[in-house]
């Protein structure tokens, strides 16, 4: 079956990827966390379009972008303590999963029927913009294909989904680099560490949010964390202090093949994380070796979503 080579758009292209959303086309677009295949929220056909091109088991609900609060309040309830943090993070690398309104006019597809609906209101001004021009909420997940890593550029999002998608909108490098922290429920829950560190939600609420976790009747389910995730093909050992023969994926000092941050800049180290995995993956097939290690990484702030990632990356993958 012939392909058509997906579009890669400059990032003044704003117009046409707006329209081709609302025509109902898949358009990856930046954000300041990572890529994201976005599809007009309101079109179950768009939506089912996200999960093809993925690949994606089709039970996991997508997060919805919108270009601020008063949008998403259109679509979901903000409870009291979610009302706070939006008012403090959005824009802002944090998505919150909220009771759904019935007016909404979502796609049953994109909360996978869930009564809640995950929401983010990014601050990357493309994606500003792009939300703003096709004034539609815009589904979107991580544009790569399910189960690998996220892409921080266009052309790791080109690797994974050229002729897959119509196009996408190229603004360099995403500034964060991790996926939004999701929080959800009632008392809120973390559901998934990501851009935003919880210790400055924590401080803001001024108490300890608990980690939701799968099964709990309590807490909200979140059926996207499926343990493996954002695999390289090669192996990997983590918290390795000494490099070895393998290939080393460094942080702070000490010899290595490359550092996620020499200075052990956690913020950095974030930004680099998914396009060195990709790198050091290539570095272990062309060493032939089966894996690569990395150093240990601080589990305070940034480094909590890092750490997260990484033990997915490293996870057994059946
Ligand atoms: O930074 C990000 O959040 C990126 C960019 C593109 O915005 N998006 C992203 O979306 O990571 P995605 O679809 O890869 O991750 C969505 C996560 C999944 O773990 C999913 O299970 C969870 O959010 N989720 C979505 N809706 C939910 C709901 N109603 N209840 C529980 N979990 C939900
Ligand atoms: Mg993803």
């Amino acid at each position: 079956m012939a392909t058509i080579p997906t579009l890669r758009l400059d990032r003044t292209a704003i117009d046409t990827a707006a329209s081709l959303l609302r025509e109902g086309a898949l358009v990856a677009f930046p954000t300041e966390t990572v890529y994201g295949l976005g599809a007009d929220a309101t079109n179950g056909t768009a939506v089912a379009g996200i999960f093809a091109a993925k690949n994606r088991p089709s039970f996991n609900p997508l997060i919805v972008h919108v270009p601020d609060v008063t949008a998403a309040e259109g679509l979901a309830e903000l409870t009291p303590d979610a009302r706070r943090l939006a008012d403090a993070f959005w824009p802002g690398p944090m998505s919150l999963v909220l009771p759904l309104r019935a007016s909404a006019g979502l796609s049953d597809l994109v909360t996978a029927g869930l009564p809640t609906v995950a929401i983010r209101v990014p601050a990357q001004p493309v994606a500003q913009q792009l939300l703003r021009k096709a004034n539609r909420p815009i589904a979107a997940p991580s544009a790569n294909p399910s189960g690998k890593i996220s892409p921080t550029t266009a052309d790791h999002v080109l690797t994974g989904l050229d002729g897959r998608i119509a196009a996408v909108l190229d603004d360099g490098q995403c500034s964060v680099g991790l996926e939004s922290t999701i929080f959800g429920g009632d008392p809120l829950q973390l559901m998934r560490p990501g851009g935003l560190p919880v210790e400055q939600a924590e401080a803001l609420l001024e108490r300890t949010i608990t980690t939701a976790m799968m099964g709990d009747p309590h807490a909200p389910a979140a059926p996207g964390q499926l343990l493996s995730h954002y695999a390289p093909d090669a192996a990997i050992r983590l918290d390795v202090v000494t490099a070895t023969r393998a290939p080393h994926l460094g942080f702070g000092a000490g010899p290595c093949t490359m550092s996620l941050s020499e200075t052990g800049d956690l913020s950095e180290a974030a930004a680099n994380l998914f396009a060195m995995l990709r790198r050091m993956d290539h570095a272990a097939s062309t060493e032939g070796s089966s894996y690569f290690t990395v150093a240990p990484i601080p589990e305070t702030g940034l480094g909590r979503a890092i750490r997260d990632r990484l033990a997915r990356a490293a996870a057994p993958r059946d």
